[in-house]
């Protein structure tokens, strides 16, 4: 094999496997989620607290939706996944998560590293994944907002029933006006 040659081959190999790699690279890029999850402090930190906003913040960390993780890693818990035949503890049993946590099968490609699932069911499991909206000047026109991302549940009740429903556990009963009641939040500067 003379050297021009062989200068020739190895430059071929890099250039291909140059190609295979930035392909590759491009299509991982085009597969994962646009929309990603940011958590609740990225809502919260300076927007959605305090009275003037609606206290949505305050109502949330006094609600059980922002404890539903903390009460997968009960005992109680635990043995609810077992007796389910399930092997593995509540908080690692992706059913039990997919309600206690997002509402859906949780894609780490769709999570930043601001996402906390201890945060339980937040403000992006029913307002979709918050990372193109939450920009001030993008959230303050609501069509824009809703083009980047963010989900307004007008039938507030068939959306909640997606998780109070007899595919839980423990469900007992749903009674939307109560429970609504229980956790509403709207923002009084909103105009409705
Ligand atoms: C992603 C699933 C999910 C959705 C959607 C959801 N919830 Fe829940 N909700 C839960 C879970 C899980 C709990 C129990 C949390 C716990 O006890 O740890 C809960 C608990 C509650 C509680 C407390 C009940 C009690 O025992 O005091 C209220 C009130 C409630 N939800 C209201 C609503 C309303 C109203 C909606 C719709 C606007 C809604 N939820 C949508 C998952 C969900
Ligand atoms: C279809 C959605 C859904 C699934 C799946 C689900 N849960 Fe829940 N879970 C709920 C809701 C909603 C509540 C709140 C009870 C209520 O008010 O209806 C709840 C409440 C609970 C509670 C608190 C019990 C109470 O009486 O307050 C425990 C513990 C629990 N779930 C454990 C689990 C475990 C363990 C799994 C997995 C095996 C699981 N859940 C799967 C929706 C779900
Ligand atoms: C269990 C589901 C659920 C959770 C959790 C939740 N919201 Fe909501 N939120 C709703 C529903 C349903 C409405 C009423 C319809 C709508 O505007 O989406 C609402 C309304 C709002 C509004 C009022 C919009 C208006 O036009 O008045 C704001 C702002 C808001 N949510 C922010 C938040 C923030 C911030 C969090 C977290 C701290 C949060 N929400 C958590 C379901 C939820």
């Amino acid at each position: 094999m003379n050297k021009k040659f062989l200068v020739y081959s190895v430059a071929a190999i890099v250039i291909t496997a140059m190609v295979v790699l930035s392909t590759t690279g491009s299509e991982r890029e085009a597969e994962s989620p646009f929309f990603k999850y940011v958590g609740v402090k990225s809502c919260a930190a300076t927007c959605h607290k305090g009275d003037t906003k609606g206290n949505q913040l305050e109502i949330w960390q006094n609600s059980k939706h922002s404890k539903a993780f903390i009460t997968l890693q009960s005992p109680e818990a635990d043995q609810i996944a077992k007796d389910k035949g399930f092997t593995t503890p509540a908080a690692e049993t992706p059913l039990c998560l997919k309600c206690h946590v997002l509402g859906k099968d949780i894609d780490p490609e769709e999570l930043t590293d601001t996402f906390d699932k201890t945060e339980g069911v937040q403000c992006e499991t029913c307002h979709g994944p918050g990372s193109e909206y939450k920009k001030l000047s993008i959230m303050k026109d609501k069509q824009q907002a809703i083009s980047n991302g963010l989900i307004i549940n007008e039938n507030g009740e068939e959306f909640c029933r997606s998780c109070h429903n007899s595919d839980s556990p423990t469900f007992k009963s749903f009674n939307y006006d109560e429970y609504w009641e229980k956790i509403k939040h709207s923002d009084p500067s909103v105009a409705k």
